[in-house]
């Protein structure tokens, strides 16, 4: 039995907060880490150390962002530079310029772009974009897809399923008190990955869409490849009744390929929109689009603005990022895949042994970890009923008491920089975690 790790001081600071931040944390996602939401002192590279001197092998990486790992010198560096000339302009700079024919490079869909700072905030740029170009207000989201907090798209992510209603015609299930009234009248929900009910659907509604946003890999729930021709499917019915296609590429987006998920699955969308690994862990997104729809953002009929749109940290992060995977991309993506590889083998092998219901499913750079005897789930629903989320939450906890710091839902996110002995350890922690619960 290892030394397990203590969290005292880590509770002393969430008890203080208490008083001072609502919640004691500043986003939803982090108050269900167990035993206690952690507080860190630095990170590096993979890993983390936290106030009560724990080191862990980080997956959670910021989620999703660090695709690094945690402050790479070659972006400390060049951002530490940059700055020096200035922070926020509200006017243009040539690094922008940089960046983009990079972005414009490596995305498989060739058009005008935009920037922002979050993945919530160019998901509404989207939204309104796909309304104001089509002159229709309703849209397709799917159930178990996340696109950030807004009262746009706060609905129907994880609903309880005894709210859900039918499979085939999911009810609209807000994610939050405080929602305006009638933010769900605009919505159609559908299930994800099941081409014939997306056909009926469309049947019923497509004439009074203006867009199907989708993750086009979903790693919200799990992580689920589409079925076969279902991203083709859902390309031809938008096509027939003139609905635009969105790929949310927030997590997907210069991780699974340098031309995400597009690339992988060889679907173009008429709007995608990035953030997470595009900076290297800076905050910034990016919507790219064909060109006669940016055009109303480009003369303003569709209005987008923010503050903070392509500040100098955040470009010269994402310059800095984009030029190291462009040294060598294949290697790059090659090399990234085959560390997650590595450690899904592992994950697996241990899984086995020890005789547990673990079930690890996605790719190489991102997957997910559940409980389950089902061998693949296919979509939110198939998730929600077979997988047993708190046995992962003991997981978690069991893994983090050992040193190896995991997402709180599930997903895993593999960095360039997790080293051959952190996958080891965290293969050995994995086993003695599995014993444990
Ligand atoms: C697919 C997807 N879209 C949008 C968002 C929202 O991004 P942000 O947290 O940067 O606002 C997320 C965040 O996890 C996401 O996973």
């Amino acid at each position: 039995m290892p030394e397990l790790y203590r969290f005292d001081k880590n509770r002393e600071l969430y008890a203080r907060a208490q008083e001072m931040i609502a919640g004691g944390i500043s986003s939803q996602i982090r108050r269900a880490e167990l035993p206690v939401p952690l507080w860190f002192e630095r990170a590096k590279n993979g890993l983390m150390w936290d106030v009560d001197g724990n080191e862990y092998v980080d997956y959670v990486m910021g989620m999703g962002p660090n695709i690094f790992g945690h402050a790479p010198d070659f972006i400390v560096d060049a951002v530490a530079r940059d700055m020096r000339d200035g922070f926020v302009f509200a006017g243009q700079m040539e690094l922008e310029l940089e960046v983009t024919e990079m972005v414009r490079g490596a995305v498989p869909l060739k058009g005008p772009v935009r920037y922002a700072s979050s993945g919530t905030e160019i998901d509404q740029v989207a939204l309104r974009l796909a309304r104001g170009y089509t002159g229709r207000s309703k849209y397709l989201k799917f159930e178990g897809h996340y696109h950030g907090w807004t009262d746009t798209v706060a609905f129907s992510v994880h609903p309880p399923l005894e709210q859900a209603g039918a499979f085939e015609s999911p009810v609209a299930v807000p994610e939050s008190g405080g929602i305006a009234p009638g933010s769900d009248h605009d919505i159609v929900i559908a299930p994800w990955n099941d081409l014939d009910t997306l056909t009926t659907v469309f049947e019923k509604h497509g004439n009074e869409l203006a867009c199907v946003l989708t993750e086009p890999i979903l790693c919200n729930t799990n992580c689920i490849v589409p079925r076969p021709g279902y991203m083709e499917g859902m390309r031809e019915l938008c096509d027939k009744y003139g609905v635009l296609l969105i790929f949310d590429e927030v997590i997907t987006g210069f991780r699974v390929a340098l031309g995400g998920a597009q690339e992988m699955l060889g679907v173009e969308p008429d709007l995608a929109t990035y953030a997470k690994a595009l900076a290297g862990g800076f905050p910034l997104s990016m919507m790219i689009g064909k060109p006669e729809i940016m055009a109303m953002l480009g003369d303003g009929r569709v209005q987008h603005g923010g503050s903070f749109n392509s500040n100098v940290m955040s470009m010269s992060a994402a310059r800095a990022g984009l030029k190291h995977i462009l040294e060598n991309p294949d290697r790059f993506y090659r090399d990234l895949e085959s560390r997650g590889k590595r450690l899904i083998e592992g994950l697996k092998r241990v899984g086995q042994e020890a005789e547990s219901d673990l079930q690890v499913q996605g790719l190489g750079s991102t997957f997910w970890t559940n409980f389950t005897t089902k061998e693949e789930i296919f979509d939110y629903r198939d998730h929600a009923k077979n997988c047993d989320e708190e046995k992962y939450h003991r997981f978690a906890q069991a893994m983090l008491e050992r040193g190896i710091r995991l997402s709180t839902n599930g997903r895993w996110h593999v960095a360039s920089s997790h080293t051959d002995a952190e996958i080891e350890r965290t293969i050995e922690a994995a086993r003695s975690a599995l014993a444990a619960i």
